[in-house]
């Protein structure tokens, strides 16, 4: 018998076949695709750099990361947030070693080359000496992020100078980030917490999580229903009752879900908001109102969503009541099958005490914070769904996204739900739709320009 061959391992082109609902595990952890996806997905796309809420004033930054390149925003003494590559131009140290602070000039530790808040080359130490003040510092400055645009206070970059405007990106997300997320009408979203941990994932188990696997809490969270931790701060029974309209797929691999249309939901916040005090009940009825005019003409009048993801790798969940906060992700690649989670609890400016100190005590102890129940149940499986890529007899096994394939925007019961006027592909909660949308564009990306 001849051996096997490398080439009897590969799996079959395409990579994506969203016809069939399958995805090669080669994607998952094979070094040559992730060099790619850093170029044609994190090169491309535009995104998530974190919320403005942090930079309020001009000297403001943080660091961040694109993809695997490291970036500096922070707000410019004109007050507009720009974005510089972390990497100096001498001999590459990074110029800025921190997570956040103020400051008026980034200075090289190595040896001193400093640069202003608008990434110009300004301090050259011994100029004259060393260089013979033949130096061109106009050159040397650090080179800036080309697109930057801010969405309801979240900041976002992208490389590609012929990238379509940010709103063009998001396209129906935006619709749905606009009204049901960023809480404009409440003074917009505040950090209240942040963490940030490793784990030995590939980035897109998270990404396309969020973006649409309802199907999985039942399972991979049953511990925390069956201990009965939930409870009523949840919303999850809001979920359980309705099986209507939930996961929306939307374009540029875009998704989202928990979907709930209705004022039934926001009259279940008002009764729970009575118990919490006047305060809550004046934020939950501001809220409603304010959604009512915004959603004056969308028949359907969603109220809540409870995750998402905006193509690659910002992902949010909670929401699920006006009661609860916001876990934002952001999912950095740091090789094909390790990833790095950042997470910031955000919650509207306007949020009473009461709300706050719910949605924090939710948050740590049971929810989406790296020491939560369910983000210890959900790292530990993309750990183990990533370790199943590696392996040569499994990794020739395609994995199955075929969930609700060719049904899309069916679903039982469908006839008593009026979901006119919202963007995207509208569908019920156990399908992998979002999905399939996500690797559909992913591959598009990624095998842009192979023959
Ligand atoms: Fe930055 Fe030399 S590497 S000054
Ligand atoms: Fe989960």
């Amino acid at each position: 018998m001849s051996p096997r061959s490398a080439s009897d391992n590969a799996m079959p082109a395409p990579l994506v076949d969203v016809r069939r609902g399958l995805v090669s595990r080669r994607i998952f952890s094979d070094p040559a695709l992730y060099e790619r996806e850093l170029e044609q997905v994190f090169g491309r796309c535009w995104l998530f750099l974190g919320p403005e809420a942090a930079l309020p004033a001009p000297g403001d930054f943080v660091t961040s990361f694109m993809g695997e390149d490291p970036v500096i925003v922070c707000r410019d003494p004109a007050g507009r947030v720009r974005a510089f590559l972390n990497s100096c131009r001498h001999r590459g140290n990074a110029v800025c070693q921190l997570e956040r602070g103020h400051a008026l000039a980034f200075t090289c530790g190595y040896h001193g080359w400093t640069y202003n808040t608008e990434g110009q080359l300004t301090g050259v130490p011994f100029h004259a000496e060393a260089y013979y003040d033949d130096l061109d510092r106009a050159e040397l400055g650090l080179l800036e992020v080309p697109r930057l645009e801010v969405f309801g206070g979240l900041i976002f970059g992208c490389w590609d100078p012929a990238a379509p405007p940010l709103a063009a990106y998001l396209g129906g997300m935006g619709w749905y980030l606009d009204r049901l997320v960023v809480a404009q009408e409440l003074g917009g979203l505040d950090v209240a917490a942040t963490t940030r941990y490793r784990t030995r994932g590939n980035w897109k188990f998270l990404a396309e999580n969020a973006a649409g696997d309802h199907y999985h809490t039942p399972t991979a969270h049953g511990a925390a229903n069956r201990l009965g931790i939930r409870g009523a701060t949840s919303g999850f029974e809001y979920a359980q009752a309705d099986w209507g309209p939930f996961e929306v797929a939307l374009e540029h691999g875009h998704g989202l879900g928990g979907l709930v249309t209705g004022r039934e939901t926001y009259e279940r916040d008002l009764a729970r908001a009575r118990t919490m005090g006047p305060e809550v009940v004046e934020y939950v009825t501001t809220r409603y109102a304010r959604l009512q005019e915004r959603l004056a003409d969308t028949p359907s009048k969603p109220y809540v969503i409870s995750h998402g993801n905006v193509f690659p790798n910002f992902s949010f969940v909670g929401g699920q009541t006006a009661l609860r906060g916001w876990v934002f992700y952001l999912i950095h690649p740091k090789g094909p099958t390790d990833s790095e989670v950042w997470q910031w609890l955000m919650l509207p400016r306007a949020a009473p005490p009461a709300v706050r100190a719910a949605a924090l005590t939710q948050f740590r102890r049971e929810g989406h914070f790296a020491a939560g129940m369910f983000e210890q149940d959900d790292a530990e499986i993309f750990e183990r769904t990533t370790e199943s890529t590696r392996s040569p007899r499994a990794r020739e096994l395609p994995f199955h996204y075929g969930m609700g394939l060719r049904q899309e925007g069916r679903w039982p019961g469908q006839e008593g739900w009026d979901i006119a006027g919202l963007p995207g592909l509208v569908g019920p909660r156990f399908s992998e739709h979002n999905q399939r949308g996500f690797y559909a564009y992913w591959a598009a990306l990624v095998q842009a320009g192979e023959p």
